[in-house]
């Protein structure tokens, strides 16, 4: 049996609770309903209680000895930070291309030469289920550093059934060895592999009769996902992929007006997708449709920042009524990152959000956008124990000393992880 771990005077503990039902949305993702001189106790990988400093210390007096005592006093205490978009599980690395880009190169002529997603798949294809799994894990180590304790974790970069099964038994090992959770999506439509280039509908048939119905066989995904962009997949195709998908009881995910406005927002919001990605260029009537079907938007500002674009309108969208969320997209070309922390910061620089709304977006929002808010994403009793302890006095500050690693603390399912 594990000790009971007992956080004390946090300067702030942000419980976002509130939102376990339902994303948070509108002006409601402005508030983090916080404790100063918070105190929590986990016991048995939940949280037991939540309150002040004063309040636990009456109700655990006779039992103070058992636990093993953090003492928070300066720092902020959060939920442990939840991304819900990565493509985790990939080999190989494409610095090249970044150079190429910063030459003058773009992300689109890359790829339809042959580089980009083909040039990943084509290490990931070469690369054994062993060189898979450790390449990813020391990406997933980096995370857990960085304070995440949940990540989303895309396939797309086997491109065919048997590749792609390999990337999720590697996200599934990682699973259970990795104090991380991975919740698992396919995404076998991340790109029309060179083999079919000249025949897309025949590997979009591939994808619908081959690829869904095996990997839900399997249970080797909780959603489907696809890249639903000019040159990509139509969204014709991606509609098809998606309906697929929800056939086979794979929930339904895309990636959205990313390079070009393509309608995606109206695609995610007709076929009640659980979240639409990316939306750089998503149009106002797509946003609107996106509030009222309840689609979640994960914006991911470092994607934007990294091929040098213009971020999504995060702002628009929270005005508009749409759940938020955010995410690194953490891949090989573009968003070779793990700092949800930076994300966040970017959130704010370049996307008008706050630093509340971007914490919102980077939990609770979070944990929703990969159908998980009933158990993590908010420090509520019988919520899984995943806290996060940064050293800074408040969640203003967290944005305000941007870029910077203020992680002190991880604790996942009450072990503590990060010391
Ligand atoms: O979310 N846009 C498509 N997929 C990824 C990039 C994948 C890659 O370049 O390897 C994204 O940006
Ligand atoms: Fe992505």
């Amino acid at each position: 049996m594990t000790k009971p771990v007992w956080i004390r005077h946090a300067s702030q503990l942000a419980t976002l609770a509130g939102g376990s039902s339902s994303p948070v949305v509108g002006a409601q993702m402005n508030e983090l309903s916080i404790i100063e001189d918070g105190s929590i106790w986990l016991e048995d990988g939940v949280i037991r209680r939540v309150g002040t400093d004063e309040e636990l210390a009456f109700h655990y007096r006779d039992r103070a000895h058992e636990a093993q005592i953090i003492d928070a006093s300066g720092k902020l205490v959060t939920p442990g930070l939840i991304d819900p978009h990565t493509h985790l599980v990939h080999a190989g690395s494409r610095q090249n291309e970044f150079n190429m880009r910063l030459n003058g190169a773009t992300y689109m002529e890359i790829m339809n030469n042959g580089g980009g997603i083909h040039s990943t798949t084509a290490a990931t294809r070469a690369a054994t289920h062993e060189e898979l799994f450790a390449q990813s894990k020391h990406r997933l180590d980096q995370f857990l550093l960085h304070g995440v304790t949940t990540v989303e974790a895309k396939s797309g970069y086997g491109l065919t059934l048997e590749d792609e099964l390999k990337q999720l038994e590697v996200a599934k090992q990682l699973h259970e060895e990795h104090p991380i959770d991975i919740v698992s999506t396919f995404m076998g439509a991340h790109a029309v592999p060179r083999e079919y280039k000249e025949n897309p509908e025949a590997f979009v048939d591939v994808v619908i009769e081959e690829m869904i119905p095996e990997v839900a066989r399997r249970k080797l995904a909780v959603f489907n996902d696809v890249f639903c962009e000019r040159g990509v997949f139509t969204p014709e195709q991606s509609r098809r992929i998606l309906e697929a998908g929800v056939h086979h009881g794979l929930l339904p995910k895309i990636h959205a007006d990313e390079i070009e406005p393509y309608e995606g927002a109206e695609l995610a919001a007709s076929v009640g997708a659980v979240s639409a990605d990316h939306l750089l260029r998503a149009s106002d009537k797509g946003i609107e449709q996106m509030a009222e079907a309840g689609v979640i938007a994960v914006l991911l500002p470092g994607t934007a920042f990294f091929l040098m674009a213009e971020s999504a309108n995060g702002r628009k969208m929270i005005d508009r009524g749409v759940a938020v969320a955010i995410s690194t997209d953490c891949n090989p070309g573009s968003s070779p990152t793990v700092s949800l922390p930076l994300i966040m910061n970017l959130g704010c620089l370049k996307m008008g959000m706050t630093p509340a709304e971007v914490l919102t977006a980077a939990t609770i929002n979070a944990a929703h956008a990969i159908r998980s808010g009933h158990e993590v994403g908010s420090l509520e009793v019988g919520k899984k124990a995943d806290v996060t302890i940064f050293d800074v006095p408040d969640f203003m500050t967290l944005q305000y000393r941007y870029g910077i690693n203020h992680v002190n603390t991880v604790i996942k399912n009450g072990t503590i992880v990060v010391a």
